[in-house]
């Protein structure tokens, strides 16, 4: 990298140097808010996601959602690829799904719409580094904890009228697995930054939610 003009001091010129090189976000923290929604598979972020989109002024972005619109979109070139990925439970390549949600991030704050709740995302250490180096860096992830057989229950009745093409027994396990071996790592990578709050998800919607809305408001105004 070139160091710029020899008449400035070295400190200075290393320091422009440095600055040049560090990716800068396209929104700042001033500008957005953004909260990561992890948890496993039919553990019902959604449907909290929906809550607060009621309550607050938040804006609902779920990556799982966005990736269907766009696998169902006439003329897609990634229609295909998404299709096969959703039905093995497996993580689109980050590229993709960074792309979809940082156009939607930048019509709604057109709108001036700025506080994201980013739901099913990032589901992978590279969707995290990256969406954060050229997106917007998280306030925090929530992390909504559940054991296997409740989210499996959900996810059965919940395959009786979604239509998703993931919502059969087959596919579950996968992203299980893919949960477990790929996703509990970027939640584990956030803990060691004290950036998860993590809220239990095996009781009622209701209860659920007054315990979240607690857990919110002690982090941030809402
Ligand atoms: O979050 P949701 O359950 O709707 O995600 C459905 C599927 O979409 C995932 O199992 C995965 O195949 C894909 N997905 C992804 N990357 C994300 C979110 C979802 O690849 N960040
Ligand atoms: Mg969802």
């Amino acid at each position: 990298m070139k160091l710029g003009d020899p008449e400035i001091p070295i400190e200075v010129r290393e320091k422009q140097a440095m600055a040049a090189a560090t990716p800068v976000p396209a929104f700042s923290r001033d500008e957005v808010k953004v909260i990561f929604v992890l948890g496993g598979p039919g553990v019902g972020k959604g449907t909290q996601c929906a809550h607060l989109v009621r309550d607050y002024n938040f804006v609902h972005l779920s990556a799982g959602d966005l990736l269907r619109a766009e696998q169902a979109r006439e003329g897609s070139e990634f229609g295909e690829l998404i299709s096969t990925y959703i039905r093995e439970g497996k993580i689109v390549p980050q590229e993709i799904t960074i792309a979809l949600l940082r156009n939607a991030m930048q019509d709604e704050v057109k709108t001036g719409r700025t506080k994201f709740l980013i739901d099913g995302f990032p589901r992978k250490m590279d969707q995290a580094v990256k969406f954060e180096e050229d997106v917007a860096v998280s306030e925090f992830t929530l992390y909504f904890e559940c054991t296997e057989e409740v989210m499996l229950h959900r996810l059965l009745k919940r395959g009786e009228t979604s239509g998703r093409a993931d919502d059969n027994i087959e596919s579950i396990k996968k992203r299980f697995k893919t949960f477990v071996e790929t996703s509990m790592p970027v939640i584990d990578y956030y803990r060691t930054q004290n950036k998860v709050i993590t809220v239990p998800c095996e009781k009622t919607k209701e209860e659920v939610y007054d315990l979240l809305k607690e857990k919110i408001s002690d982090r941030m105004s809402i």
